[in-house]
């Protein structure tokens, strides 16, 4: 066939072409690498130098043609085919599980914390987790040289003007929120905190804390116990052992640390507390003598541990779907 001939037939078979799959065997019927116009591609080696420009450039100009009858072809076909097949739908093929995500432990176990608060009456409010040196140490009764400073390993940040750091406690928030508020009231702040010390099953650079501040004009240790008691029963049910000792934070007076049992019999510290100091009160323009309050700060990865029976703090951090999908 010659290239005229080609191009006539070519064009009316596509086009009475009614299937996909027909014309997919047309196009390899002419364009394919056996197909009627590649064998007139290739016979052009046959011809002279001068007649093989023209025919080769002709040959491919009717390549490109047919390509385009086809491609337009191709729609019509499609487009026809959309309308009128009838879906089918194998209602007996299994369907796909939809993976349905779940709350961290950790914010099961603070959620579960805050509303036993809130039961207590206590509001929750949320502090920075960049603070300044004053709101992290000096108003806290943590002046510069005082050797308590070395008891939070503090990440500094790098600053011109101001020494920044990561809050190395939630209790910074006992400040911001004196300072604009008069007693009497009842807060419990959670938040994270991050401490430049080496990690291991109990500790991490980056934690929970839940800081909680009641202060009126006659609290004492007895409603500090009360409180507490009430918050761990409520997480821990009614057999819970707790222990109460002294303890030292510069911002209270008496301090005390509280320890809660752990399955295996050990004692685990959950927490610092204490009444709150009058340089405390002070730092924040209240009389001290007019107020008394306690504070106390709860390791809130801690009690999920206790709670969930978690051995180790990493866990809570690792991102480990075998140990999340538990939760
Ligand atoms: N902020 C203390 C700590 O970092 C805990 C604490 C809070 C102690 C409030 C006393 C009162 O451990």
């Amino acid at each position: 066939m010659n290239l005229v001939e080609i191009k006539k037939q070519a064009i009316q078979e596509i086009n009475g072409v009614k299937s996909a799959v027909d014309l997919e065997k047309l196009r390899i019927k002419y364009l394919g690498r056996k197909g009627e116009l590649t064998s007139v591609l290739r016979s052009l080696k046959d011809l002279s130098e001068k007649e093989r420009k023209k025919a080769g450039k002709e040959a491919n100009e009717l390549k490109k043609e047919i390509e385009a009858v086809i491609s337009g072809r191709k729609s019509e076909i499609l487009e026809k085919e959309l309308k009128t097949k009838e879906r089918k739908i194998d209602v007996t093929v299994p369907g796909i599980k939809v993976l349905q995500g779940h709350l961290h432990p950790l914010t099961l176990i603070s959620r579960k914390i805050e509303e036993t608060f809130q039961s207590m009456g206590f509001k929750i409010l949320e502090g920075p987790d960049i603070e300044t040196e004053y709101y992290n140490f000096d108003a806290l009764n943590i002046p510069k040289d005082h050797p308590a400073r070395d008891a939070w390993d503090t990440f500094w940040l790098k600053t011109k003007n101001q020494k920044l750091l990561l809050r190395t406690h939630t209790s910074p928030m006992q400040i911001r929120f004196m300072e604009k508020n008069n007693p009497p009231f009842r807060i419990v702040v959670p938040g994270r905190c991050f401490r430049y010390e080496a990690t291991d099953a109990f500790h991490s650079h980056t934690f929970y804390h839940l800081e909680g501040l009641m202060v009126d004009t006659n609290i004492n240790i007895a409603n500090f116990k009360a409180v507490i008691g009430e918050f761990l029963r409520k997480i821990f049910g009614r057999e819970t052992e707790i222990r109460i000792k002294p303890s030292y934070f510069p911002f209270v007076e008496p301090g005390f640390e509280v320890d809660m049992r752990r399955p295996s019999g050990e004692w685990l510290e959950i927490m610092g507390a204490g009444m709150v100091h009058p340089n405390v009160f002070k730092a924040v323009g209240y009389v001290p003598s007019d107020w008394q309050g306690f504070a106390f700060g709860v390791g809130i990865d801690r009690i999920a541990m206790l709670k969930y029976k978690i051995n180790d703090i990493r866990l809570l951090f690792s991102g480990d779907l075998k140990f999340l999908n538990q939760f």
